[in-house]
């Protein structure tokens, strides 16, 4: 009895374990040796997770695996990952935010005969009902994981006659929940399938990889398939693809991957963050250069719109509400803001004249996805701006604006937070019918950025970071296109550096927060010309109570304490001001001993609710 109410305990627990489990994963088939490009094509996707990880290859009719708990260099410290031996494998790196990270488990997954290895990405709500019956026909499972049922259902259903792809078939139409997986036999035979969560084909010369995202093999190939919803690929003769919900064959097309395999690495740089950081001038430079044409056409689609929602994630969500005060200040067009995780209690507003506004870096974030799936199932259209062509975001929505940031490797976002706010100030101008002074203002604000990430500027900055290295909090304050801005500044503080950061428009601080402000207690103020009057009057609040004031924007005032220039850039303030801040949470990383490409407890594409 009580047995049996502890394992309902667990399987509540690890179902939610499950529920936030979010990872790299990637299968190689082809005429070379697998676990060297299954081992680089990890360190790629190790943003997704960085928990446990582990390797499975095919040789000799045997699976040879090699799994702990750790971070990819630890473990292959250990190891020796790359060191396997076969032309066919499977790899995975995990991610959870609670329970234990163990060996048993990391992933490759083996059913009870060692012979179906899996790789899984999602969550398997039904898995203890798989279990409990797969349970009850001899099969043991050997960790606490719902992946675990999916090669002993495939084995189970091998058992009964069925060859390895349609026992694949059959065993995904039990499993309920989300999932990329990758699946690997003792002969070789291999097969990938998605259902709400990310997987891509790279089509090489002979050889085929399947992976969370084209980062994983980009140095190998950059033609890749994008698998729709419920697609099952084969390695079969060639790689075949079948849909379960048509239950049919389908064809899928090719696209070229415009990223190259060098953006994708650190090159002379310690840390990507940093490395994404600096390159935010040429990226900025180069959306002002991108051809218009899409940005004309969405701004016509915003027009005709009656009641525009914007809806985003964490940071992305940061560039949508700059967006409000954007399209607000300049095109005088009314949208509404919505957190992509609170959207469905709007969507009774919404009819097939509404437009919904996504952005997501990852074109892969669920609850933007979701948010999306439910404004569609009202009629409305849907137009999305994303870093990542290709994505579900992408493909799900009406129209989408690509903005080709290149790939962001730190979990935490940088340029591609800029891209969008560049796009969301050009789609502002073209609505104002201004859009080559919208350009203009671009490229002065990649200038700017140039000189804000100069040596320096950086060098000043870390003067800043060794002042606040030790402090517990910290404050920031903005007023109009400024708020978003600190919001934004003090998740990057928060997510890289763990000092609790909070940020409030600056008129709100009396109506309650300054109540933390004592004796040396850092707020940073966020200036501009057009606010600077108002916000004087914040930043004598926080003074008279005797806080260290950090002043950023284009003219120092007595009242600042320590003062960071940056020039005035009008409605592309946020573009510019956020630079300072991007490189105050490194420099506070660092000090503290924090790994600024990847944080404690995140993961970069949350891509289960
Ligand atoms: O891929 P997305 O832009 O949809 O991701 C949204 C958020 O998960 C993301 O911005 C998150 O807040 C990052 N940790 C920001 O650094």
């Amino acid at each position: 009895m009580q047995r049996s109410g502890q394992k309902n305990l667990e399987a509540c627990f690890y179902s939610f374990i499950g529920a936030k489990n979010m990872c790299g994963i990637i299968g190689y088939s082809g005429n070379r040796e697998a676990a060297p490009i299954l081992f680089s094509g990890l360190k790629n996707l190790e943003y997704r997770g960085y928990d446990s990880c582990g390797i499975a290859t095919v040789h000799g009719n045997a699976l040879h695996l090699k799994k702990d708990a750790g971070k990819i260099d630890e473990v292959h410290k250990k190891l020796s990952l790359d060191a396997l031996p076969g032309k066919c494998g499977i790899a995975h790196t995990r991610w959870a935010t609670h329970g234990s990270v163990t060996k048993e488990n990391a992933h490759p997954h083996l059913s009870s005969s060692g012979k179906i290895a899996v790789v899984h990405n999602g969550i398997i709500e039904n898995f203890q009902k798989q279990k409990d019956f797969l349970t009850s026909k001899g099969f043991v499972f050997n960790s606490d994981t719902d992946t675990e049922v999916i090669p002993n259902m495939m084995e189970y259903h091998m058992k009964k006659g069925y060859d390895f792809i349609e026992a694949a078939k059959r065993s995904l139409k039990h499993m309920e929940g989300q999932y990329a997986i990758v699946a690997v036999n003792d002969e070789g035979r291999m097969v990938a399938a998605r259902k709400e969560a990310p997987l891509v084909v790279g089509v090489g010369n002979g050889e085929y990889f399947f992976a969370s995202d084209v980062t994983a093999f980009l140095e190998h190939t950059k033609n890749a398939i994008f698998l729709e919803e419920n697609d099952l690929a084969a390695i079969d003769g060639g790689l075949k693809i079948f849909n379960l919900d048509k239950n049919e064959f389908v064809e899928r097309p090719v696209s070229k991957i415009q990223w190259d395999a060098e953006q994708a690495r650190k090159g002379n740089f310690d840390h990507f963050f940093l490395k994404e950081i600096m390159e935010q001038a040429e990226v900025i430079e180069r959306i002002s250069k991108m051809d218009m044409k899409i940005i004309k056409e969405i701004a016509a689609e915003i027009r005709k719109a009656k009641g525009i929602f914007i809806v985003a994630c964490g940071t992305a969500s940061y560039a949508c509400m700059t967006g409000l005060y954007l399209f607000s200040k300049i095109a005088k067009t009314h949208i509404n803001f919505c957190l992509a995780s609170e959207f469905r209690h709007f969507k009774h507003f919404l009819s097939d004249k509404s437009l919904i506004i996504s952005v997501s870096q990852s074109g892969e974030t669920a609850d933007t996805l979701s948010a999306i799936r439910a404004a569609k199932s009202m009629g409305a259209k849907v137009i999305s701006i994303t870093n990542s062509e290709g994505s579900s975001l992408a493909r799900e929505s009406d129209r989408a604006i690509v903005h080709r940031a290149g790939p962001e490797i730190a979990v935490n976002a940088t340029k591609t937070y800029t891209s969008q706010l560049a796009v969301l100030s050009l789609l502002a101008y073209e609505l104002d019918n201004r859009l080559d002074d919208g350009l203009e203002e671009l490229r002065d604000a990649s200038r700017y950025i140039y000189y804000l990430t100069s040596d320096n500027a950086r060098k000043f900055v870390k003067g800043l970071a060794e002042i606040l290295k030790d402090k517990e909090h910290l404050y920031l304050i903005g007023k109009g296109l400024q708020y978003p801005t600190a919001l934004e500044a003090a998740l990057k503080i928060k997510e890289i550096s763990y000092i609790h950061a909070e940020a409030f428009a600056a008129g709100e601080l009396k109506h309650g927060t300054l109540a933390l402000v004592s004796e040396g207690t850092p707020c940073i103020a966020f200036t501009s010309e057009e606010t600077e009057s108002e916000m004087l009057n914040s930043i004598m609040e926080v003074k008279a109570r005797g806080a260290f004031v950090i002043g950023i924007g284009p003219k120092r005032s007595r009242a600042f304490d320590f003062f960071i220039k940056v020039h005035e850039a009008g409605d592309f303030n946020p573009i510019v001001q956020i630079i300072p801040m991007q490189i105050l949470a490194y420099q506070l990383a660092l000090l503290r001993g924090c790994d600024p490409d990847k944080p404690r407890n995140l993961a970069k594409s949350v891509v289960v609710k």
